[in-house]
């Protein structure tokens, strides 16, 4: 099995096929008693074959596993999220020590990016603590959708985190695809490959088949 064998494709008005005996595990928000998302947990590994589908649909009996209700309920699925590069789409917000990278039109709003009092937006302009700096870096490494990143010097690499190959399911929330899986639309487009991908699997997303934060709006439980 090589890496080339190991992709996700996006089935029409249907599941996610998940090929290359990809890892599937389960993790939740760490979250501080004020609500705000401070990290990610793993809970669980799940049981898979090497080639497996992921309900899209939001209506399976044996989530997050497809059972096939996506035809029952006459799915939509249509795809309309960007497929060109993310460098195109970001927006640089410049800071005395971080460059930070902005795609909006990925945000799904999980939150990672503010707490009550604050957000990195407004923290850049203290980056030239060291301790304000290490919190911005760490609350845009945990953004699951790839929304934010950073680069240290104008014109630098972009910095990703270190992420795993695998499949995340996220409770009550989206796929999250880690580690650079390619993943493909229904008619052979590819999505650009990227370190961090949230897909939708409660079926509402407006930016199929990525996560818009929908899921919230329409209360989506995966039990
Ligand atoms: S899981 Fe459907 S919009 Fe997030």
């Amino acid at each position: 099995m090589t890496d080339e064998d190991q992709n996700f494709t996006v089935r029409a008005d249907g599941p996610y096929i998940v090929r290359g005996g990809i890892p599937l595990v389960r993790k939740k928000q760490v979250m501080s008693e004020y609500g705000e998302p401070l990290d990610w947990q793993k809970e669980s590994d799940l049981s898979t074959q090497d080639v497996y589908r992921l309900c899209r649909c939001g209506q399976s009996s044996n989530k997050p596993f497809c059972d096939g209700s996506h035809t029952k309920v006459e799915f939509d699925g249509t795809e309309t999220a960007d497929t060109g590069p993310i460098s195109a789409r970001r927006k640089t917000f410049e800071s005395p020590k971080i460059f930070i990278e902005d795609d909006h039109s990925l945000c799904m709003h999980s939150g990672f990016c503010g707490n009550r009092i604050t957000n990195i937006w407004k923290m850049r302009e203290e980056s030239n603590e060291s301790a304000v700096l290490a919190q911005i870096i760490g609350m845009i490494e945990r953004c699951p959708s790839g929304t934010l990143a950073y680069r240290l010097e104008p014109g630098g690499e972009v910095i990703e985190p270190d992420l795993p190959k695998e499949v995340v399911v996220i409770p009550d929330g989206p796929l999250w695809i880690t580690g650079g899986i390619p993943v493909e639309r229904s008619d052979g487009e590819p999505l650009e490959t990227r370190n961090r991908v949230t897909l939708c699997r409660c079926g509402a997303s407006a930016k199929k088949p990525l996560c818009d934060g929908s899921h919230k709006d329409i209360g989506f439980s995966d039990t």
